[in-house]
């Protein structure tokens, strides 16, 4: 009996991770939809900056420090780092955190998405 209910626990326990790791994979992909909104302007190539900035290795980084582009002033002061809740303020709508940025307004209010994208940002190595 206790042996039985062992390898009931043990196998529902490797079911729900699983079941996790399937969710942030998922999450990663509905993400990766969501970049087609960005990727216009924004180069996966971590050497090149397009119209935009690289995101590769954006979570965590100071805003505005990449060498060789020409951010605008309002971003190089704003003393942002960005952290998941700034990326979720910036994507909610930059142009209302940060005026006079140069990016063109995008707004993504929905928290699902949100998160989506943040999931996909953080795989941008
Ligand atoms: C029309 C072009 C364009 C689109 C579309 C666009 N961006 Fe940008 N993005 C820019 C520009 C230009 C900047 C630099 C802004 C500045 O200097 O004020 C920027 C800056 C950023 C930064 C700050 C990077 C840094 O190095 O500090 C992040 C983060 C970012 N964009 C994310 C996104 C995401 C996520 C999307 C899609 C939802 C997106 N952008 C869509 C042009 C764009």
């Amino acid at each position: 009996m206790k042996t039985k209910l062992g390898l009931l626990l043990a196998a529902s326990i490797s079911f729900s991770s699983s079941v996790m790791a399937d969710s942030e994979a998922m999450m990663q992909a509905a993400g990766k939809e969501l970049f087609n909104k960005c990727s216009a302007c924004h180069s996966l190539d971590e050497s090149k900056n397009a119209f935009g900035p690289s995101l590769i290795g954006v979570v965590g980084r100071q805003a505005a420090s990449l060498p060789r582009f020409a951010y605008s002033d309002a971003l190089r002061n704003s003393n942002i780092t960005w952290d998941e809740e700034n990326l979720r303020k910036w994507i909610a709508g930059n142009d209302t955190f940060v005026p006079g940025t140069r990016m063109r307004h995008v707004e993504i209010t929905d928290k699902a998405e949100q998160d989506y994208l943040i999931a996909y940002l953080k795989t941008l190595k």
